[in-house]
């Protein structure tokens, strides 16, 4: 079992999830990685980074495909950005063709909670229009990610799936 962790972060929240997550994994004795998805040009601005999530804008990344053959399982994670999840995600998903039957799980990080549900939702719904078979979801606060408890709360279902 290899599991590919595919994960955007601007201020470090996702990120930390994503590590957390990772270190669970491993304590099964499963090999896990993170892939931080790198925009070849970062927006630093709000505004900037609000437009191009809400517009869809297509950005570039300088990590557009790793081999996702080789995982039995794959972790997709992002920050809510502006309702929907952030464009470093959305260009990298853009380069995968299929994902049929692939074990995947999907969640989003998020501040104030507006629009978090239709983000996800909208990330289920592409990774399914690629024929994903999605084990887990979910949308964790963000101020939430230094609490190892809670992590370990939300997370113990995913590693369950993962272990099982
Ligand atoms: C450009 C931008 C837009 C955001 N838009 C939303 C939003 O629509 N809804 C929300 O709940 N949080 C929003 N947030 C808050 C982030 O989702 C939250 O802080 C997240 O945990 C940041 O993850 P990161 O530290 O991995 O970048 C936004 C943050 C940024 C920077």
């Amino acid at each position: 079992m290899k599991v590919a962790i595919i994960s955007y972060s601007f201020s470090g929240n996702t990120k930390r999830a994503c590590v957390f997550l990772m270190e669970k994994i491993k304590e099964k004795n499963i090999e896990a990685a993170i892939f931080d998805l790198k925009p070849s040009r970062e927006e630093k601005k709000f505004l900037l980074q609000c437009r191009d999530a809400f517009y869809k804008h297509k950005i570039e990344i300088q990590n557009p495909v790793s081999e996702l053959n080789t995982y039995d399982f794959v972790i997709f994670a992002s920050p809510v950005w502006a309702f929907t999840f952030a464009p470093a995600l959305r260009a990298y998903l853009e380069n995968i063709k299929d994902l049929t039957d692939k074990k995947c799980a999907c969640f989003l990080t998020y501040g104030s909670g507006m629009g978090k549900n239709k983000a996800l939702e909208e990330l289920e719904e592409i990774l399914k229009a690629k024929g994903a078979r999605i084990l887990f979801s979910k949308n964790i606060p963000g101020s939430k990610t230094k609490d190892k408890e809670y992590l370990e709360e939300q997370f113990k279902s995913l590693v369950d799936i993962i272990s099982d």
